[in-house]
């Protein structure tokens, strides 16, 4: 082989590797942007669309949300005037790492949250999509609760 092509073909390997070097970090990065917008979505799916925070965080004698004990099991806090059938529960779970995130692990949670599965009254049967019960309990896994973190 002619030294000239010996060369070219040595640049051509050397430019493949450099790009190869140079696209990882970008894939990285990527990655952490897709955990970090996963966290983002299921936060506003807990907080402002599913609202599981009014039913599983406790409240201040004033009745706000103790933000400070953020979906780690209350008492509920309301009562129907007629109960539905079946049982009745008085109180919602811990859903943090000190709780169900840890207790249930990801894969009951995310199947609990999108295939309707039934708990008891006044617990909600979720239909959530299985990539917002996905985001959902990202969002649960990454709170420490009780626990420290
Ligand atoms: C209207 C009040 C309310 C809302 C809103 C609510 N929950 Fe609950 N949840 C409860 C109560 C009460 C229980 C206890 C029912 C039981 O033990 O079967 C419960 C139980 C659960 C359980 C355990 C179910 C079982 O079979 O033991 C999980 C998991 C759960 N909730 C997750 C969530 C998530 C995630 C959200 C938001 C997407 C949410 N909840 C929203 C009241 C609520």
């Amino acid at each position: 082989m002619p030294t000239k092509i010996k060369l070219a073909m040595i640049l051509i390997v050397a430019a493949l590797i450099g790009g190869l070097v140079a696209i990882q970090p970008g894939a990285r990065a990527v990655a952490q942007g897709d955990a970090a917008a996963q966290l983002k979505r299921g936060e506003y799916l807990v907080h402002e669309v599913a609202r599981c925070i009014d039913c599983h965080t406790p409240r201040t004698a004033d009745g706000e949300l103790d933000m400070t004990k953020l979906l780690q099991g209350a008492p509920t806090w309301f009562t129907p005037k007629i109960k539905p059938k079946g049982k009745w529960e008085d109180r919602a779970q811990d859903l943090t790492m000190s709780g169900l995130a840890s207790k249930w692990g990801e894969e009951r949670l995310v199947k609990f949250l999108s295939t309707g599965q039934k708990a008891d009254a006044p617990m909600p049967a979720y239909k959530l999509t299985v990539e917002d019960a996905k985001a959902v309990v990202a969002y649960l896994r990454s709170l420490p609760g009780k626990k420290k973190s």
